[in-house]
């Protein structure tokens, strides 16, 4: 079985084959993931929301992230494992970036990072990518610096904003970014970025045009209750799967009907 890469990423932008995207945060689910052969898994900082259960993501931690990225990486043999950096991890100096980068790759054995926004951060971008580690940028709503755009709110829809985004992808390709994710920006924009763009662009609430689409796993199974982007299709309901069980288990306690005689050992 052959371990996708960066460059798999370039060959389906070339050939107009569609990336497909993942996040997960634990060894079960990363398995799951990569034997339904989807080509990359990002262990999202959205896991202080969805399994941390932080009110952001900028609570979460280094030694957070480490955590599940180790539990992830773990369980994947096929799919390229990014690693997104945490709020501070990144944003103070370039040494500092390229340090915490260094342990997602040497510690945890991810195959790439993310970080977010552009502007300076492109600077950091370029130097984690001289050291070796390929870097995805992220652009439009980006989660981290939430309070400075005024809350959760789609991005790039007047034209000055539009058009920073679009210099933002040009400057983080040339940087050497092998890819760029597009979150909550118009469907035109996320098309003149893709359009524009020599590295594939992953969407997320940017439309149907981009090279390819990501998706919180917690959203799409249904296994987060508190609240769903719009943006997020959801395939099944997980949360309703377990409740079940966790009330039949109970019923069958309070009732002495388990353990039964298959579930004991006799002599
Ligand atoms: O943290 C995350 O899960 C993300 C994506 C959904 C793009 O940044």
């Amino acid at each position: 079985m052959e371990k996708v890469t960066v460059l798999d990423f370039a060959r389906k932008k070339a050939s107009g084959e569609k990336i497909t995207m993942l996040t997960a945060y634990d060894f079960p689910t990363a398995r799951i993931i990569d034997g339904s052969g989807i080509d990359a898994i990002l262990v999202g900082d959205s896991l202080g929301m969805v399994v941390l259960g932080y009110d952001s993501t900028v609570r979460v931690s280094m030694r957070d992230m480490m955590h599940h990225a180790k539990a992830v990486a773990r369980g994947v043999k096929r799919a390229l494992v990014i690693a997104d950096m945490p709020f501070m991890s990144y944003q103070t100096d370039p040494a500092t970036a390229v340090r915490n980068a260094g342990r997602f790759v040497r510690e945890a054995g991810c195959s790439a990072v993310k970080i977010e926004g552009g502007g300076e951060m492109v600077e950091r971008a370029r130097a984690i990518v001289s050291a070796g580690i390929p870097v995805i940028g992220h652009l439009g709503l980006t989660p981290q610096s939430c309070s400075k755009m005024g809350g959760y709110k789609v991005q790039g829809r007047d034209s000055r904003k539009a058009g920073e985004i679009i210099a933002d992808a040009r400057r983080l390709e040339e940087a050497g970014c092998f890819a760029l994710i597009l979150e909550c920006v118009p469907v035109s924009l996320a098309r003149e970025v893709t359009a524009k763009a020599g590295i594939p662009t992953i969407g997320i609430g940017a439309g149907a045009d981009c090279d390819g689409q990501v998706l919180v796993i917690n959203d799409i199974i249904g296994y987060f209750e508190d609240f769903l982007p719009r943006f997020a299709k959801q395939y099944a309901r997980v949360s309703d799967v377990v409740r079940k069980a966790v009330q039949d288990f109970k019923k069958d306690i309070e009732r002495g009907e388990f353990p039964d005689k298959d579930h004991s050992f006799t002599g």
